[in-house]
């Protein structure tokens, strides 16, 4: 239907390297990779090709094949050659609402016609992101989890204008990377899992904050006790405090709940510069940003 053979990538950090790997890797495209600064670019690149190298220590690729993935990936910082030309743009920018709209502004100039421009945006409206296009009905919701390149889930949300042309591109690109999908019906702030999952974060740092236990008693009750593959706290820091703290930020203002206000200890220690494992320190002490265990 869509024949996507070039996808452009938007920012570099924890999400779109492994977007674009996967786009890469999975679904064959050729994909340009942009971020603002070379040293972001360099550095998405080279997390690319320690999860690639993982993939070939197990046996699941080729080293031949690991590096034609690479060769796949075009690293940039000029947004003009990121999305011209590409039937597909993925945005997996800051989760900040005003930085996010004046992208769009930004991409909306060199968008071309009948491309699809998804949002990776984990709390943010796709209804605003698409307003501040001249093509709303091409913008939609493509949510994937931390790390993208194991996790099977895409959650796609519909913004009010969201055409069932793109909802049906946005299936029809979850479907090459091999991905399962969900739908949300409603552009509703959080979706599905992060409107259940961020207040169980929060509620995992007011255990703490209340001393009620150690951060390890509360992985280890909620890893053995509800089968998670990692406990809350340490989630938290796989997938950032800073990113927690914009959803919780995000769910509270839209939600208008106070169940969902970030606890004094998150924002405390964001303000501390303790982002978990891409700082190297957050409830735990991290070794490097690719590790997925924290050190012993
Ligand atoms: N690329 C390639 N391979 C990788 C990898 C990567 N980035 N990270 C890990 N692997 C491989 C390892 O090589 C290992 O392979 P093996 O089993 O063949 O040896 C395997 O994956 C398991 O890795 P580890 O033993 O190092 O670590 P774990 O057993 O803990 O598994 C995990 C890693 C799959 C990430 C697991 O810890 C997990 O499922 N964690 C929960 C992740 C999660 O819940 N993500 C969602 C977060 S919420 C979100 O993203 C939404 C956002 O909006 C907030």
């Amino acid at each position: 239907m869509t024949s996507v053979k070039k996808a452009a990538v938007l920012g570099a950090g924890l999400m779109g390297h492994g977007i674009a790997q996967v786009s890469a890797q999975v679904a064959g495209y050729e994909v340009s990779l942009l971020d603002i600064e070379q040293e972001y670019v360099d550095r998405g690149m080279s997390l690319i090709r320690e999860s690639l190298a993982k993939f070939v220590t197990k046996g699941a690729l080729t080293r031949a094949d690991a590096e034609k993935v690479v060769s796949r990936i075009h690293p940039t910082t000029d947004l003009k050659t990121a999305v011209q030309g590409s039937q597909l743009v993925i945005e997996a920018a800051t989760e900040d609402p005003k930085l996010k709209v004046h992208l769009y502004k930004r991409i909306d100039e060199y968008l071309d016609p009948g491309a699809v421009l998804a949002s990776n945006t984990s709390s943010i409206s796709i209804t605003l992101l698409g307003s501040a296009t001249k093509v709303p009905e091409s913008v939609v919701g493509m949510h994937f989890f931390n790390p993208p390149q194991l996790m099977p889930l895409i959650e796609i949300i519909r913004g009010a204008k969201t055409s069932d042309r793109t909802v049906a591109v946005a299936r029809e690109v979850a479907a090459a990377m091999k991905k399962e999908t969900v739908l949300c019906k409603k552009d509703s702030p959080g979706f599905i899992v992060n409107r259940i999952l961020v207040p169980a974060l929060n509620e995992a740092t007011l255990l703490v904050n209340e001393g009620v236990a150690d951060p390890e008693d509360i992985d280890k009750a909620i890893a053995l006790g509800l089968n998670w593959p990692m406990g809350p706290l340490r989630l938290l820091d796989y997938v950032g405090l800073d990113t927690t703290l914009n959803i919780s930020e995000v769910l509270m203002a839209e939600l208008q709940d106070g169940k969902y206000r970030p606890s004094p200890l998150l924002r405390q220690m964001v303000r501390a510069g303790w982002l978990g494992r891409k700082s190297g320190k957050g409830f735990y002490d991290w070794g490097s940003a690719s590790s997925t265990k924290p050190k012993a």
